[in-house]
């Protein structure tokens, strides 16, 4: 009898519940994942389009709940949302993508849509106790210019001030925090480089365009180039965030920080400098595409010019190797390699204060990309 009872599986009860706009993207995912493995978690996840990459469809476990809602669409988050009742702990990895950065228009959806997902909740989850939310590094510059020739970096740290003037969407989303949670519940923010994880539902991707890429030159026969400028291959320009990193530094600081901490600010960053230069070749043989000493770092080359002509290539890769049906443009975005790699200011944090805090996830940027492939491979996103 006794060894009978000491069998039964103990059901767990629910502490806390989730609600994490964003779940398919790359810090929603990993979010999700972490979070439904503990049972005393409920999680809710949100986005437009369901991803069974988070969860197998036959496998759903009991403590995830798929929420299918447009944000900007203000009568259906009321609608969807306001039925979510038991929410403690809000994450909010999600961002509104359809105008250029640092526009108005941009900063406008942005705040819009956050509006009406608080409008939905906040009279309604009554036992809310902390939002998490992301925003970047972008925080500290602004892409307009003026760009001074520095040439010392500056590493930023969190009390660094907004830049101005600037038009940045990161303001409008702390300020709007701020304002509707009025002291009453707490909040963090986070603030991720450039993140290395996996994901279809992703505008800036750098591992899906990185990982497209080489295994167009490893198809092809082409060299595994670096197209940008030499200061961004040769010197430290950006902090690589890996998703997981981001996902437990939410975690943390959700369940750590404390109620009366009311918009505490966080660099989310890999830790260890890197430059492209001394990591480039372990990514070319990692993707099985070849890049030779000479010839594989090039100020002329453009990967929206290389890559326009590539839909059908990649087409033939996902048919012959059978993966996961994708468009070219699900996973790689040109441009924003371009960009990338001819960023023309330096975006470096500190992380002295997550580490004061005692945060000790760190990891190095290149073995969490060459972590991601695999996982990429896992997901059969690619061969
Ligand atoms: N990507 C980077 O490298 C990077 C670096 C630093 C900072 N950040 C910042 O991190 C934040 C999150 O960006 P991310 O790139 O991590 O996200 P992401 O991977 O692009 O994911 C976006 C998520 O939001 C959902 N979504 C988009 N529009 C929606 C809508 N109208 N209603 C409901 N769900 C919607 C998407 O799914 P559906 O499309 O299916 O709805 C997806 O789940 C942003 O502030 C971004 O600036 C990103």
């Amino acid at each position: 009898m006794a060894a009978e009872e000491t069998n039964k599986p103990e059901a767990v009860a629910i502490e806390n519940v989730a609600a994490i706009f964003g779940v398919t993207g790359l810090v929603g995912k990993v979010l999700a994942r972490k979070l439904i493995s503990n049972p005393k978690w409920k999680v809710y996840g949100i986005a437009r389009n369901h991803d069974h990459q988070i969860t197998p469809i036959d496998q759903t476990p009991s403590n995830f709940h798929f929420i299918q809602c447009d944000l900007l669409n203000p009568l259906q988050t009321q609608k969807r949302l306001s039925l979510l009742q038991d929410v403690t702990h809000v994450f909010w990895v999600t961002w509104a993508s359809q105008y250029q950065l640092d526009s108005v228009d941009c900063s406008d959806q942005n705040k819009a849509m956050m509006s009406n997902a608080l409008d939905a909740m906040i009279l309604n989850a009554m036992a809310l106790r902390h939002v998490s939310l992301q925003t970047g590094m972008k925080h500290y510059v602004s892409l307009q210019g003026p760009f001074d020739d520095i040439k010392e970096a500056r590493y930023y740290n969190e009390e660094c001030p907004r830049v101005n003037p600037s038009c940045n969407f990161y303001y409008v989303l702390e300020d709007l925090l701020k304002e509707r949670l009025n002291g009453k519940v707490g909040w963090s923010v986070h603030r991720p480089g450039l993140l290395i994880g996996s994901s279809s539902r992703t505008l800036y991707n750098f591992m899906g365009s990185l990982c497209v890429y080489g295994t167009i030159c490893k198809h092809l026969n082409h060299p595994f180039v670096f197209g940008g400028t030499k200061k961004c291959w040769e010197e430290t320009c950006i902090d690589g965030s890996d998703a997981r990193l981001v996902a437990d530094q939410h975690i943390w600081a959700a369940t750590n920080v404390g109620l009366d901490d009311h918009g505490h600010a966080f660099n989310a960053i890999n830790g260890p400098s890197f430059t492209w230069k001394e990591i480039w070749k372990a990514l070319a043989e990692k993707l099985g595409a070849q890049a030779s000493e000479e010839g594989t770092f090039s100020e002329d080359f453009w990967y929206s010019k290389a890559m326009a002509d590539k839909k059908q290539v990649w087409k033939q890769i996902v048919a012959e190797a059978g993966l996961v049906q994708t468009e070219m443009d699900n996973l790689a975005n040109w441009a924003f390699l371009d960009v990338l790699f001819r960023c023309p200011v330096k975006i470096l944090g500190t992380r002295d204060k997550v580490d004061g805090l005692g945060f000790t996830v760190r990891y190095k940027t290149v073995d969490s990309i060459l972590y991601w492939i695999d996982c990429m491979r896992d997901e059969k996103l690619i061969p």
